[in-house]
């Protein structure tokens, strides 16, 4: 299915959508599992570099299967999205419409304005005949590199939000509150440190200004990408176990509790599928080093996904139960 239904019962009842990256066989099935358990409806994201790893037909087919496996599992009456992430190019758009993807995100959001209402006009115009949803991006997401008052003047200007959806004709839109992709979000100089355990603090999301969005714009369906917590106890069980991830931190769950109440509607998470993944097979092969069965280790990080997901869904987004 596409977003628009999900997206108009989420910003009604004050929850998010996840919209889950997926790459492999082993992710898509816990995501399934952990969606079908708890009955939220869900959006499978395939990125480009997704595409380039597993292969497009690939992935559309096993997109395919996951709607079987769901009913398989007990879920009735599945609510899956299958949706390009990032897509940059008005031909990616095309051949992911053309290809029975229900969703597709156009972002333009680092060229200039007037650019991206043009390019994201083009993909709605060519999407909507085939009733696939377009989520578009406003304000650029702050890059690690960046220092701290160039990412405070990429948020996106609550001014523009009306004549961007309306020129544009976006079905969603992206916004830049502080999020950022990956899981080095904020740099330690813009955090502070917490006395007893040493961890760092970020600082809070631009709340005021997804609130000036949403006067704006009310009941329209706004987007949060970048929105992975980087669970601590995932980064040191990664670097008890040979990794190396120092000062790797998130967004806080409970500022993405905050917006899933908001008009935000699809939160975006696939740094922490990642580090669950990675957590769980960075332990197993530390404690058992003459295991070389991939299912042994990548067994145990889809069960560690599974529950990640769930967690995220219950307590984060709130979307359990919206899919019966
Ligand atoms: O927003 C980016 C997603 O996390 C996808 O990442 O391009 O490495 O697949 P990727
Ligand atoms: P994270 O890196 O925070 O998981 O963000 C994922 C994302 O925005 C995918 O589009
Ligand atoms: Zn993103």
């Amino acid at each position: 299915m596409n977003t628009r239904e999900m997206f108009a019962k989420a910003v009604d009842g004050g929850y998010a959508i996840p919209a889950f990256n997926f790459n492999n066989m082993e992710q898509l099935q816990a995501i399934i599992k952990a969606c079908a358990e708890t009955k939220s409806p869900v959006i499978l994201q395939v990125s480009s570099g997704a595409r380039k790893y597993a292969n497009q037909t690939l992935l559309r087919y096993m997109a395919e299967g996951a709607v079987e496996y769901a009913k398989e599992l007990g879920w009735e009456h599945p609510q899956i999205c299958l949706h390009l992430d990032h897509g940059d190019t008005f031909e990616l758009c095309k051949s992911c419409v053309d290809f029975g993807f229900s969703s597709v995100m156009i972002d333009g959001s680092s060229l200039p304005y007037e650019e991206n209402i043009a390019l994201t006009k083009k993909v709605v115009e060519y999407a909507h005949q085939y009733d696939v949803t377009v989520e578009a991006e406003l304000g650029v997401l702050a890059g690690v590199e960046d220092d701290v008052v160039a990412e405070e003047s990429h948020y996106t200007k609550p001014e523009e939000v009306i004549d961007f959806a309306t020129r544009s004709g976006c079905d969603s839109l992206a916004i830049s509150i502080g999020t950022s992709h990956g899981a080095y979000k904020f740099k330690p100089e813009q955090c502070t440190r917490d006395p007893q355990t040493g961890r760092l603090v970020p600082p809070p999301l631009a709340f005021d200004v997804l609130a000036e969005i949403e006067k704006k714009l009310p009941g329209f369906p706004i987007v949060l990408h970048g929105s992975s917590s980087v669970p601590q106890e995932y980064v040191d069980i990664i670097n008890a176990n040979g990794g190396n991830m120092p000062d790797a931190v998130g967004v806080p769950e409970d500022q993405l509790r905050k917006a899933a109440k908001s008009a935000v509607c699809k939160i975006n998470i696939d740094s922490d599928s990642r580090l669950a993944f990675t957590a769980a097979v960075r332990k197993v092969l530390a404690e058992k080093p003459g295991e070389f069965d991939p299912r042994k280790y990548c067994g145990p990080a889809r069960d560690e996904m599974v529950k990640l997901y769930k967690h995220k869904i219950i307590e984060v987004l709130g979307s359990d139960g919206k899919a019966e």
